[in-house]
């Protein structure tokens, strides 16, 4: 191909430091109910939806509850999260993003988010980010979770570019296997040894740039 002709971005962990905050609500949760994990095992977290991450934390703690249980901790979490980001805004942008996005409208590539949370347009319009997307995919419109690649190829889809022509921005492991899957070629923002499946790796956005990617695509061959 010549070109790419849409970017598809993450949002926790790529756009905005949201990780802390479902630490600190997930661990009280796990505090209420009896037990505590740490933040490795907080890691193994990212990417992953809300009730598959309520499973893993209950099986850390070895704690079994009935499903309709598991509905009202997981309300309850969300309670919690939701108050913990009541005052987020434009400062909890994490550095790069909007010099880049800007960037991208510049040069006419569309714009799609692809995230696993139902709090994602909650959050971009918190930060002042909606109006930069051309399509929002989030965890209200997907059945499938990460490493499946329905929220990437339904975003790809949204701005009607083939998902060869997509590249995505992804800080979970999970995310990277899934724009994989999708036929995508993918960013890891994130560390190298953790990411090993992605094309490039990047520490962050601020680490990005139109030019910048231009010539990655242009090393590996994926662009002429
Ligand atoms: C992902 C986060 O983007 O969204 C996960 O990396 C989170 O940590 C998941 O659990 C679901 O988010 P929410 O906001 O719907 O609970
Ligand atoms: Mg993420």
């Amino acid at each position: 191909m010549s070109s790419f002709a849409a970017c598809i971005f993450d949002l926790d962990g790529v756009i905005v430091d949201t990780a802390r905050y479902h630490f600190s609500a997930w661990r009280r949760l796990a505090n209420e109910l009896g037990f505590d994990f740490t933040e490795e095992e907080n890691e193994q977290l990212k990417g992953v939806g809300r009730m598959q991450s309520l499973e893993l934390i209950l099986s850390w703690g070895g704690k079994e509850l009935t499903s309709g249980e598991k509905m009202e901790w997981s309300v309850k979490k969300n309670e919690w999260y939701l108050d913990l980001i009541k005052e987020m805004d434009e400062a909890e942008i994490l550095p790069g993003t909007v010099h880049f996005l800007d960037e991208l409208r510049a040069n006419k590539i569309k714009v799609a988010l692809g995230s696993a949370s139902k709090n994602a347009r909650t959050i971009l319009g918190r930060i002042g980010l909606t109006n930069y997307f051309d399509a929002i995919v989030d965890g209200n419109l997907t059945t499938n979770p990460k490493p499946h690649p329905e929220v990437f190829l339904k975003g790809a889809n949204a701005v009607q570019v083939a998902p060869e022509s997509c590249v995505v921005f992804e800080d979970a492991l999970k995310g990277v296997e899934a724009a994989i899957a999708g036929g995508m070629h993918v960013i890891g923002v994130g560390k190298p040894e953790i990411l090993t499946e992605a094309d490039h790796v990047i520490s962050s956005l601020k680490e990005m740039s139109f030019a910048k990617l231009n010539n990655i695509l242009k090393e590996k061959t994926i662009i002429t």
